[in-house]
Formats: structure tokens, sequence, C-alpha cells
């Protein structure tokens, strides 16, 4: 690794102080559904609407998913630390284990999530050894288990320092 005095463990260690929640992003590729677990989403914009995450180059989930020109955000619940797991899994079947439907661009929504941001991709930017992919927002929703801001409905799955957690109201 080029820079400062640091190695990738220790670039990596440090980073993981940083929490995320966990997404899934899906595609609808050619060869069927595409997703993988993705950290790395946050919003960019209003207006326009745009959304934004980062796949790794060597992604062999991205490369079939790019040409599809659209994604969904699933934004994971603090119930599916498994789902996780599994699209973020070198190997299995990934959509045997979710049940999916469709809304504006036609990429798979995951049903028992928190959230989901349905976007065609806006640009694609140079981000070292990932992609900064921008995607313009379509459609968006709440799954039926959020209980609103404050509300009672679940919470959202947190990693953090290499682990699974849940959040907690100060
Ligand atoms: C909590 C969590 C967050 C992740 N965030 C990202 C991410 O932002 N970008 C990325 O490229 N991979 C991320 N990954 C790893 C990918 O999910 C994983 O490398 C990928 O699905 C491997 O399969 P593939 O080569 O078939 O795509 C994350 C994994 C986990 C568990």
């Amino acid at each position: 690794m080029s820079g400062g005095g640091f190695d990738g463990a220790e670039f990596r260690r440090v980073l993981g102080h940083f929490p995320t929640g966990v997404t899934v992003v899906t595609a609808a590729s050619a060869e069927g559904p595409e997703g993988m677990a993705i950290g790395s989403f946050t919003s960019v914009s209003l207006d326009p609407p745009l959304v934004m995450f980062c796949p790794g180059l060597e992604s062999t989930s991205w490369s079939r998913m790019r040409p599809a020109g659209s994604f969904c955000v699933n934004v994971l619940g603090d119930h599916q630390a498994e789902v996780s797991r599994t699209f973020a899994a070198k190997s299995g079947d990934r959509f045997g284990a979710v049940s999916t439907r469709v809304e504006a661009t036609g990429a798979p929504v995951i049903e028992g999530c928190l959230a989901w941001i349905d976007c065609t991709v806006h640009a694609v930017h140079d981000g070292g050894d990932h992609d900064i992919v921008v995607g313009r927002v379509e459609a968006l929703g709440v799954g039926d288990s959020d209980g609103g801001v404050g509300g009672a409905g679940r919470g959202p799955l947190i990693f953090f320092k290499g682990g699974y957690g849940r959040y907690q109201p100060l």
C-alpha cells in the first residue's frame, strides 16, 4: 500500500472505528438477480436526489450488476445479520435465502428490509480499487417493520470494528 506510515491492516483497523449501516445493493443482471452486502452507502444530494456506494473493482457481483444501469439499495434491519453474511459470502445461493419483488427499476427489492431506494446509475467515478457509484433515486419506501422516526419499529443493523450490532437510543 502506498502512502503514509501505515499498512493495510492498520488502515482497516482505524476505519473500522467508524460505524456504518448495512445494505444489500441488488440489480437485475443479464444472468439473473445479483446483489452484494454494502456498507459504503450514503445519501449525496436532495435536488437532484442522489445517493452513492462503493463496490470493489474485484467484485464479481458488481461486474455483473454494472451493465444493468440501475440498482436497488436495501437497508437491513437488526434481524437480518444472516442476510448480510449471505450476500457477503463468495459462495452460496444468495437469493434462495430471501423473498423479493420489483418496484421502479426492476432491481430486486428484498422483503423485510427497513427501507429500499431504487436508482438508475447517474455516474461512476474513480475510487482507487473501488468504483464510486452515484445513483439517481427513482423510487423509495420503507418496510412494514418501520415504526417511523423515533417509532417502535425494528432498528438498523450496524457494522462496527468488524462485527454486527444494533442501534440503541441515548
Ligand atoms: C457489512 C459489510 C459491508 C460491506 N461493504 C462493502 C462495500 O462497501 N464495498 C464492497 O465492495 N464490498 C463490501 N462488502 C464485501 C462484499 O459484500 C463482498 O466482498 C462481496 O459480496 C463478495 O462477493 P463477490 O466477489 O461475488 O461480489 C461488505 C461486506 C460486509 C459484510
